[in-house]
């Protein structure tokens, strides 16, 4: 298997994670409690690594749940089209703080559909958005996370959940794939 280069290292992206995790703690701090918890709506699949790792670092009672989306097809650009395989929340999240979790905002055209997609649906009393990465350059729609741990250059990047045709999912650090893979 070729082995991706390092971009952003294991302890880098630990201490981040950490670091995020306190900070959004801070965030919700005064607005939820065990009556009215938090509700982390992880995205699947990019950020099924990140989700695990932030919530072990939020201090907080919080709820899980998970949606499936995708704007992409097995190759490094995006096809624009956001599909969405599986959407179902429970109707218990109506009006909560809603923390939405995603790999990576790109074009901007899954988190702008998401945030929207929760805000109509469950009119939620707080919604932050945190993406682990942030490709700014890349943006065609308006919508930025409200924090990110990393700020990236135009580069494909896998690894901690990120894919490249369904692999490198697994890496523990965040690697280059070159277009030769
Ligand atoms: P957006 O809708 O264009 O912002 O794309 C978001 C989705 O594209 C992410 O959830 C990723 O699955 C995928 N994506 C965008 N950039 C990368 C990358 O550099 N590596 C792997 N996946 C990416
Ligand atoms: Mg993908």
């Amino acid at each position: 298997m070729h082995v991706p280069r390092v971009y952003i290292s294991q302890e880098q992206i630990q201490s981040k994670v950490r670091e995020l995790g306190q900070q959004l703690t801070e965030v919700f701090e005064g607005s939820v409690s065990s009556d009215n918890q938090l509700v982390v709506i992880g995205v699947l699949k990019g950020a099924y690594i990140f989700t695990a790792d932030l919530v072990r670092n939020i201090n907080l009672p919080l709820q899980i749940e998970f949606v499936r989306i995708a704007s992409y097809g097995d190759n490094m650009e995006s096809n624009g089209v956001v599909s969405t395989p599986d959407l179902s929340l429970p109707a218990n999240i109506q009006g909560k703080n809603i923390l939405i979790v995603e790999d990576i905002v790109d074009t901007g055209q899954t988190a702008k559909f998401l945030t929207s997609y929760i805000q109509e649906q469950f009119y939620p009393s707080k919604l932050v958005l945190v993406s682990f990465l942030n490709k700014q350059s890349r943006r065609v729609v308006d919508i930025n996370p409200d924090y990110t741990c990393f700020d990236i250059e135009d580069k494909f990047v896998v690894g901690y959940g990120l894919d490249y045709a369904e692999q490198f999912r697994q890496l523990p650090y965040l690697g280059f794939v070159d277009e030769a893979v």
